[in-house]
């Protein structure tokens, strides 16, 4: 692995005021982010408010929780448990639910509301959740099917992000004691994490299959640069979601998977450490960063240091980086920006690739969220909401 002795670790005082500063944006953001949700991504710094649809906004309702917990001020759990009664009217009324993004949307907000408050409807509306994610496994292929309408030949791929919808069903599983949600968990993940590393260790950031025979045929881009390049957060999707999966599975496979995706992003970081949004990039360049990415690698790195055997040393490399992430990102409050970590890519259009430049350049709301749960686990033991 990459040596990042020469950066700086991060100090208790750097970490306090960080947390001092996610902590002052987000009780400003209490007023207009309540019974609205943050957009998943700002717009010149500000985020537009939004209902609660798409596949983000429980990274807002996760950083209330997250902020509850840092402060104890109770306007954040009234608003975190007010949020949480709009996912329980989401999953029954059946709003914006066809898709995977079950783990996403319900883990840091209905199981942390379970987990922080014992909220009854937190835990029916995250089962409710994990059985609208089971009924998207396609045993033909043997995978949990992201987007569109279930059999659709164009539609029929995983994509590397649902590593972090998983955990949803094995929360479901112990939570219940029916092994139904962790079956499909393991199965999904077994298919995931066979297909979608390459053997250099970078990966592919979707996988089609043959809907006849349930043949994986080949992996495409939907957000990287192009089909053969590794999409900066959908390597750190790779790295959290199979540290992730440890916690639950023990299996050495995932975590021979978990080490190599973090060798990756790690060896192919720029100089200043602020991942580009695809690794086809590296210094100079103008393309823009994604923040996001490294955010979520961070806590990738500090699950595993404290459940994975060989991997404590990993804290201290997450420290040092963490030190940078702050540095040349965290949002200063008292400005117009409502974010907490700048520097964040949505998507970015690429001659090959399908996207349509969104959140360029600005604050996304799981890099906030991500960075926060970074920032929360530096503080000492927490059990994750994942
Ligand atoms: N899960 C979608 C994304 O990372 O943009």
């Amino acid at each position: 692995m990459k040596d990042f002795s020469t950066f700086a670790p991060l100090d208790g005082a750097t970490l306090d005021g960080a947390i001092a500063k996610a902590l002052e944006i987000n009780r400003d953001s209490l007023k207009d982010y309540t019974d609205k949700f943050k957009y998943s991504h700002s717009v010149d710094g500000v985020y537009p408010q939004s209902e609660n649809v798409e596949w983000t906004t429980g990274f807002w309702t996760g950083e209330l929780w997250l902020s509850w917990e840092l402060s104890h001020e109770e306007a954040f759990r009234e608003a975190a448990l007010r949020q949480t009664d709009s996912f329980a009217e989401r999953i029954e009324k059946r709003i914006d639910v066809e898709h995977h993004d079950m783990g996403f949307l319900y883990s840091p907000s209905c199981v942390a509301a379970y987990k922080l408050t014992g909220s009854e409807v937190g835990r029916k509306a995250a089962l409710e959740a994990a059985d609208n994610l089971v009924s998207r496994f396609q045993e033909k292929g043997q995978f949990i099917q992201a987007w569109g309408r279930l059999g659709d030949v164009k539609e029929y791929r995983l994509i590397i992000d649902c590593l972090l919808n998983i955990p949803l069903l094995f929360w479901a599983s112990r939570e219940t004691g029916d092994g139904r949600y962790e079956d499909v968990a393991r199965r999904h993940l077994d298919t995931a994490i066979s297909l979608v590393l390459r053997s250099d260790d970078s990966t592919f950031h979707t996988y089609f299959f043959d809907p006849e025979t349930g043949r994986p045929t080949h992996g495409v881009t939907a957000q990287g640069n192009r089909d053969g390049s590794a999409w900066s957060r959908g390597q750190a999707w790779g790295v959290y979601g199979t540290a992730l999966a440890w916690r639950y599975t023990h299996e050495e496979r995932t975590r021979e998977v978990f080490s190599r995706c973090l060798d990756f992003f790690l060896d192919h970081l720029p100089g200043d450490i602020i991942p580009y949004w695809d690794f086809d990039f590296s210094n100079p360049s103008t393309e823009p960063r994604d923040s996001s990415a490294l955010a979520i690698v961070i806590c990738g790195m500090l699950e595993a240091s404290r459940s994975m055997p060989g991997m404590e040393g990993l804290e201290d490399v997450a420290r040092r980086l963490m030190k940078v992430l702050i540095d040349k990102c965290a949002v200063m409050p008292g400005g117009s920006c409502n974010g907490l970590l700048a520097h964040a890519t949505y998507a970015r259009k690429s001659q090959w690739n399908t996207c349509r430049n969104r959140g360029v350049d600005e604050c996304n709301i799981w890099g906030d969220y991500y960075y926060l749960e970074a920032l929360r686990r530096l503080k000492g033991e927490w059990d994750p909401y994942w």
